[in-house]
This record gives structure tokens, C-alpha cells and sequence, in this order.
């Protein structure tokens, strides 16, 4: 039986759509929330005559955090703290195998990344970390970066089973409005920077 892949072949396709509206920008590439990394490698092949551009991933390699009131949901139940726990190693296993240059993989919460952790410019965001608290944080770390027109992908705004992607991405767009163009594709939020 094939692999569930955590991002649907029809979202990843919107998701490079996405990146490649922003390959003349300036600033590199971050997930937040890689897992194993299989929409990893699709952004790392879309960079590939991008040399320029780095890719940086994120995840605890924990798997799951705890979740919050705000993503309680009767769908939601098999998403629980620990579940999606994998090794960095795994990843960095997937890029060497597909001869892909090798990306930054970064190991800790996202609420304990740094500043040096993070690229001083990002022109493509994908957030994935599923819950309220993850998606906000990523925001709170990648806002600051954004170059003028750079994307941010928020996955899981339209799935019921994940309701606080949704609630930190709608916080977020009622104080920033003005700052952000702002639709939907699929499960997909898709953020661009005024
Ligand atoms: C749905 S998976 C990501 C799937 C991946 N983007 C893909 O397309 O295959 C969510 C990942 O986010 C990570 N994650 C969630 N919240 C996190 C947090 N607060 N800090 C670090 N990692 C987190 C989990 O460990 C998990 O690997």
C-alpha cells in the first residue's frame, strides 16, 4: 500500500506553485514541521537552479507537542503529543539519497529557535506544525524576515480534524490585515507580503 504523505500530491503541487512565484526574491526557504521530509525534497528539487537559496528545516524530531484547548476536535483524535516522532537523520538521509544539496535541519521546539537559527531573509514559508501554538510561533519567527512579496504557506487552515492552524492564522490576519494579501487553496492559508 502507497505511503500516506502528510501533504496530499494535489496540496504539494499548489504548495510549489506557490514557491515559484518567489524564486527571484530575496531570501531562502523554510518548513516548519519537515517530519520525514518528503515535501522537503520537493522544495529542495524546485531550488535546484537556485543555488542561491538555501532550504532550512525545522521540527523537534520529538514528534507532536501537547495540544491546547484550541485544537480539540472529534476529528482530531488521532493527533496526539509524540505521535510524528522521527530521526533528523532520516531526512538528511532522504536528501543524500536523491542527491539533493543538503539542507539546514534544525532540532528543537519552535518556541526555542534563535535568532542565528533562523535566515535573516525569507522569500517561501511553509508552516506545518499542525497545532495553535506551533503555527503561531512559526509566524512570530518568520514574519520578521519576510521580504516584500514572500509567501507564507499555512497547511491545514480548512481541516477540521486540526482547528488551531486556522485560529492562529485567523489572530493573526485581524492585526495584520493590512500588511498581508490572504487566500485559500485547497486545505491551504497562503499568505503574501504587502
Ligand atoms: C504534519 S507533520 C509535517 C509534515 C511535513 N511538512 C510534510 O509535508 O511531510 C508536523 C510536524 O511538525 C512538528 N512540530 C509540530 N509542532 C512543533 C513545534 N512546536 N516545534 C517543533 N516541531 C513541531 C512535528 O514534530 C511533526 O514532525
Amino acid at each position: 500500500m502507497p505511503k500516506e504523505l502528510q501533504i496530499p500530491n494535489r496540496e504539494a503541487e499548489l504548495v510549489l506553485k506557490e514557491l515559484e512565484q518567489t524564486l527571484d526574491l530575496p531570501g531562502d526557504v523554510v518548513e516548519f514541521g519537515c517530519y520525514e521530509g518528503d515535501t522537503s525534497i520537493l522544495l529542495a528539487d524546485a531550488l535546484r537552479n537556485n543555488p542561491d537559496k538555501w532550504l532550512y528545516l525545522y521540527d523537534s524530531f520529538e514528534g507532536l507537542p501537547e495540544k491546547t484547548a484550541a485544537d480539540e476536535a472529534p476529528q482530531g483524535w488521532r493527533f496526539q503529543a509524540g505521535e510524528l516522532r522521527v530521526s533528523e537523520d532520516t531526512v538528511a538521509h532522504k536528501f543524500k539519497k536523491l542527491s539533493l544539496p543538503d539542507p539546514v535541519i534544525k532540532k528543537a521546539w519552535f518556541s526555542d529557535l534563535a535568532d542565528d537559527d533562523l535566515p535573516t531573509a525569507i522569500s517561501f514559508a511553509l508552516l506545518d506544525g499542525d497545532f495553535y501554538e506551533s503555527i503561531k510561533v512559526s509566524l512570530e519567527k518568520v514574519v520578521p524576515r519576510l521580504s516584500l512579496g514572500a509567501i507564507v504557506v499555512i497547511h491545514d487552515y480548512r481541516n477540521p480534524a486540526l482547528p488551531g492552524s486556522a485560529k492562529a492564522v485567523n489572530e493573526f490576519m485581524d492585526a495584520h490585515a493590512d500588511e498581508y494579501e490572504f487566500r485559500l487553496a485547497a486545505t491551504l492559508a497562503i499568505l503574501v507580503k504587502k
